[in-house]
């Protein structure tokens, strides 16, 4: 446990000519354009409810800037909050100290690139409320009440593992708004670029926390890696299960009390949103198989329970 690790390949050793925040324009620079919109209705999960697609086209566009805050919003309390508090963990010389300097290092400079998505999405979204009027509802997100759920279910030391995993899990998911908005030439440029910009940040830190659970899963004791193992499927879920409490707020907006939430009862019961799921968790899954998670009983049986080990 002591000897430093020399496993780790850093994907970082260019980060000053690579980095987002050094090297691009910030988002906030481009105009928008008459025509394009601010969030792809492919991407969109309450267009894909018949009630919500035969909305005016009008009401259809503010409905598409809510749901593109709702990601920047998101965006900002994953990164400011979980993320870099597990960045600013890793890097000091306490916390896993057998950790090599360079995984310590490199954990610094995913803070600082995640204080840059995190600005970003918050000045875009001024922005655009500037430009559309419309303003974000600025609702905090479901997951961190997740997380605050997990921690509460486990014995007090395991604390700060588990936000560890939480954000090992967070940070290898691939989310469909990550990968689908730069493509969807029918978005605004500024936000398909930003979309881009981060995804390409956000390809280096999976490889990096990808390398962190390889080297770091087969450290641990058998007895944590159940307790943690158990919970992985409840972290994923906490990032892809749809935040029905926000959808819920943009619906209203729109929408009666009752009809929004038959329209979220009819959309959380189709196929639509766990198939996203098991798509979005395969290279996370992939992950955890390929170090033998799924040979421990209890991890499996928790992955099953939560209908997420067909692939
Ligand atoms: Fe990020
Ligand atoms: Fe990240």
């Amino acid at each position: 446990m002591e000897r430093p690790t020399h496993e780790y390949v850093s994907r970082f050793k260019k980060w000053q000519d690579t980095a987002v925040v050094r090297t691009k324009d910030h988002p906030t620079l481009q105009d928008f354009e008459e025509g394009l919109n601010f969030f792809s209705k492919k991407q969109s999960i309450l267009l894909n409810h018949p009630r919500v697609n035969s909305l005016p086209e009008d009401k259809i566009q503010s409905l598409l800037v809510l749901e593109l805050y709702n990601y920047l919003e998101f965006t900002v309390w994953l990164e400011l909050g979980p993320v870099n508090e597990v960045c600013n963990l890793i890097r000091l010389p306490s916390f896993l100290p057998w950790l090599s300097q360079e995984m310590k290092d490199d954990a610094l400079k995913i803070y600082v690139d995640e204080g840059a998505h995190a600005e970003m999405a918050f000045s875009l979204i001024s922005k655009i409320e500037e430009y559309t009027k419309i303003k974000s509802l600025r609702l905090e997100p479901n997951f961190l009440k997740e997380l605050d759920d997990i921690i509460l279910s486990q014995p007090k030391e395991l604390e700060k593992m588990i936000k560890v995993f939480f954000v090992i899990i967070s940070e290898t998911l691939i989310t469909g708004t990550l990968t689908g908005l730069p493509n969807d030439e029918e978005v605004q440029k500024a936000i398909r670029e930003f979309a881009l910009d981060h995804a390409t940040d956000e390809g280096k830190h999976h490889a990096y926390f990808k390398q962190f659970f390889e080297i770091l899963w087969p450290k641990m004791p058998e007895e944590l890696q159940v307790k943690i193992g158990s919970v992985l499927p409840k972290m994923i879920l906490a990032f892809l299960y749809p935040d029905t409490h926000v959808l819920k707020q943009i619906l209203l907006q729109f929408f009666s009390e009752e009809e929004s939430s038959e329209i979220i009862n009819d959309l959380i019961s189709s196929d639509i949103i766990l198939n996203g799921i098991r798509k979005s968790s395969f290279p996370t899954k992939n992950m955890l198989k390929r170090n033998k998670l799924f040979t421990i009983s209890k991890i499996k049986d928790s992955f099953n329970e939560h209908k997420l080990l067909k692939m």
